[in-house]
């Protein structure tokens, strides 16, 4: 199968084109490198440097590359910032978003696989969170993602579409090639192996008196290489129709629990600092993916804290500069 994948040379993006490439499907990668690395996506898959909303240039890659199904990851992701200049992020995810549906339509393109995100239901209730559980986002990153999931949810009534939207939970860790590499980096993981390669002094922490065990945040980690090949299963399932997915490890971990593991996986101190609670971070965040696991079988692997750790390290000591692209 032919698939167009946005955001192709983004952390998840790339991984999830080698694993389409892998499992025998041929991506198509589009990516403005905004955030992404040239580098990154698989060397076999064509790559088409421009913007999604670029319905001209997309139409063109669509009908060139005879695409069947798009995977759509561009998407501008940091919180803090949606929160500063909402506008760049309704442009981004909603107008380009849009854009990009309505150039689907055009050439009769109807399924896609798309990444939302844990940010949709917003201080979460309930833990661990379902799918069913109320979707009130507390930032225009969150916001934007739902709005794109409507839109897809009345694309299908009207228009047939099938999608699949895939609400990743924190996606981490590495594969051989590939790893995190963002600018500015905000994820814990990436930062906290930063202070043990000797590139920061130590690792804030962000508050520890919330009502956790030991009053840290706690989030649920997924490994990028369980989050690709679910891509891949939810991409396969789009004939027998619609469905949201959340995807996470299952179980949280703490920042403390996350800076040991990362002492213990590096051999090195990291010393930390603590620093106020940043505004409006939930204490807990934690998904169940009963719903993926009971309908397309699938399961976290690889995503305990310590492989993830491992991996996000292996890659970060081969990359110390990232990709080096720039
Ligand atoms: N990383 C996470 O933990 C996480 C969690 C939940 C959801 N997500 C979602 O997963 C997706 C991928 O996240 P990531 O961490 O790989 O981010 P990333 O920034 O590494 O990748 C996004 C890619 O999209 C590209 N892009 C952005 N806008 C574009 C545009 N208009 N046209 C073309 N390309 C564009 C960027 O250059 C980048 O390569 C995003 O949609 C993000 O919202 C990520």
């Amino acid at each position: 199968m032919k698939v167009l994948v946005t955001g192709g040379a983004g952390y998840i993006g790339s991984v999830v084109a080698a694993e389409l490439a892998a499992a025998g499907a041929k991506p198509i990668v589009v990516d403005n490198l905004s955030a992404g690395h040239r580098p990154a996506p698989p060397q076999e898959a064509p790559f088409i440097e421009g913007e999604i909303g670029d319905a001209e240039l997309l139409a063109e890659t669509i009908r060139k590359n005879e695409v069947e199904a798009v995977i759509h990851l561009a998407a501008s992701c940091l919180v803090g910032d949606s929160i500063s200049d909402p506008a760049a992020y309704y442009r981004n995810n909603v107008s380009n978003g849009l854009s990009l549906l309505e150039t689907m339509r055009a050439a009769g393109v109807r399924r896609i696989v798309f990444s939302s995100s844990a940010a949709v239901y917003g201080n979460a209730r309930r833990i661990p969170i379902d799918e069913d559980a109320p979707t009130e986002p507390i930032n225009p990153y969150g916001e934007t993602k739902l709005i794109f999931e409507r839109a897809l949810h009345w694309y299908d009534r009207a228009y047939d579409f099938r999608f699949a939207s895939l609400r990743y939970f924190n996606a981490a860790g590495a594969t051989g090639d590939r790893g995190e590499d963002h600018d500015p980096e905000t994820h814990l993981i990436p930062r906290v192996l930063k202070v043990a390669l000797g590139q920061a002094e130590a690792i804030d922490v962000f508050g520890a008196d919330y009502e956790t065990d030991d009053g840290t945040c706690v989030r649920d980690y997924v490994h990028v290489a369980d989050l690709a090949r679910a891509h891949i299963l939810a991409l396969q399932a789009l004939d027998r129709g619609s469905r949201t997915f959340n995807l996470g490890g299952g179980s949280g971990a703490s920042v403390r629990q996350v800076i040991e593991t990362a002492r213990e996986v590096t051999g090195h101190p990291i010393p930390e600092r603590l620093v106020d609670r940043r505004p409006g971070d939930p204490p807990a965040l934690v998904a169940s993916f009963n719903r993926i696991n009971h309908e397309l079988g699938w399961k976290p692997e690889r995503s305990d804290l310590r492989p993830i750790l491992e991996s996000a390290w292996e890659w970060q000591r081969a990359h110390p500069e990232g990709y080096n692209d720039d």
